[in-house]
């Protein structure tokens, strides 16, 4: 029985060292201490032994006990122990570790122009309508009063899909598209793309224009030279002089280019404005009442204006961009120092 009592405390001890987790610790307190456990088994066997060895025996199994008893406490300390700090270790916040840097996306220079000309004109009253990149000539030309034999139509270099159907080389499509849909008094502008054959430092295959108009009972020409002063007054600030100089469009009579003080010198002259102090801006004029004639419009009782400034070219002036082109090069380094 000693004997007994003796290997089991060994075994039992030998299987407490090994032990790693508190799994197999609760295993080893089932299988000595538990009610079916060997520690338990041994004390039921008790009366089979001596009466005079008794006290003996039970006095080494209640030592074997204490010591098993003991020691799975300690171990079980230890080993929860060990849980939390795995635990504490895997849960690690560093709070002194950089933060990641989420790139934030940015607006494209030529859509703040967009978006500033868009607000400023939706202040002003005008709707915002658009139309198709791919046009019928009737739209893009005809009906602005440049028939098919016009020498106008050598202004602009137009990429022609039939004889019939181009990209279009200027908003000013969607004039005509508004005088045919919209009953006056209207005011309207278009932003979007048009296209012209023309490459090099000031001029892009595809570029982009803001149409203007305004059609109504007595509009003048004094009605197009506030609504434009206000305008680039906006964009490039209270102290800008504007400047309108006679022109000529098919489709408005008169016509006025204007212009800017460059924003880079404010008028004194430098390398951007080329030493003039100005910047050419857009083509404008009252619109010609040929054109309201031809789409509906009594020209009797009716008078309208029309704007289109090259929003490419004012985005260039906003931002001092020496080459248009930079615009279209997607190049990230470029388009931070836009921002
Ligand atoms: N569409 C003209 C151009 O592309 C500009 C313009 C618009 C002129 C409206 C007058 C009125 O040159």
């Amino acid at each position: 029985m000693v004997e007994q009592i003796n290997q089991m405390r060994a075994e039992a001890n030998g299987k407490i060292d090994a032990c790693t987790n508190l799994k197999s610790l609760n295993d080893i307190r089932v299988e000595y201490l538990g009610k079916q456990g060997k520690l338990t088994n041994l004390l039921h066997s008790m009366k089979d032994i001596n009466k005079e060895d008794r006290p003996k025996v039970g006095q080494l199994i209640n030592l074997a006990r204490e010591e098993i008893e003991n020691k799975l406490k300690n171990l079980q300390i230890k080993l929860n122990e060990k849980v939390l700090e795995e635990k504490m270790s895997k849960e690690k916040i560093d709070i002194t570790e950089p933060s990641k840097i989420i790139e934030k996306g940015e607006i494209h220079p030529l859509h703040k122009v967009f978006d500033k000309l868009i607000d400023a004109c939706v202040a002003m009253g005008f709707t915002v309508i658009t139309g198709p990149e791919v046009e019928y000539d009737y739209y893009n030309f005809e009906a602005l009063n440049v028939p098919k034999d016009h020498p106008a139509r050598d202004m602009q270099d137009t990429f022609f899909i039939t004889d019939n159907i181009l990209l279009r080389s200027q908003t000013s499509s969607v004039q005509v598209r508004a005088m045919q849909s919209m009953k006056p008094p209207f005011k309207i502008v278009s932003p979007g793309r048009t296209y012209r054959a023309d490459s090099d430092a000031t001029h892009s295959p595809v570029f982009h224009q803001f149409e203007g108009l305004v059609v109504d009972e007595n509009v003048s020409m004094i009605d197009l030279k506030s609504m434009l002063t206000e305008l680039l007054k906006m964009l490039f600030g209270e102290n800008t002089q504007i400047r309108f100089r006679p022109s000529y469009f098919p489709f408005t009579e008169p016509s006025v280019e204007v212009d800017a003080t460059c924003p880079s010198c404010a008028g004194k002259g430098c390398r951007l404005c080329k030493n003039t102090g100005y910047m050419e801006l857009l083509g404008a004029g009252m619109v010609n009442p040929k054109v309201l004639e031809m789409s509906g419009i009594d020209s009797n009782k009716y008078s309208g204006f029309a704007f289109g400034p090259g929003v490419d070219r004012l985005a260039m002036v906003v931002n001092k961009i020496p080459d248009l082109r930079m615009m279209f090069e997607n190049d990230i380094k470029f388009l931070e120092q836009m921002k």
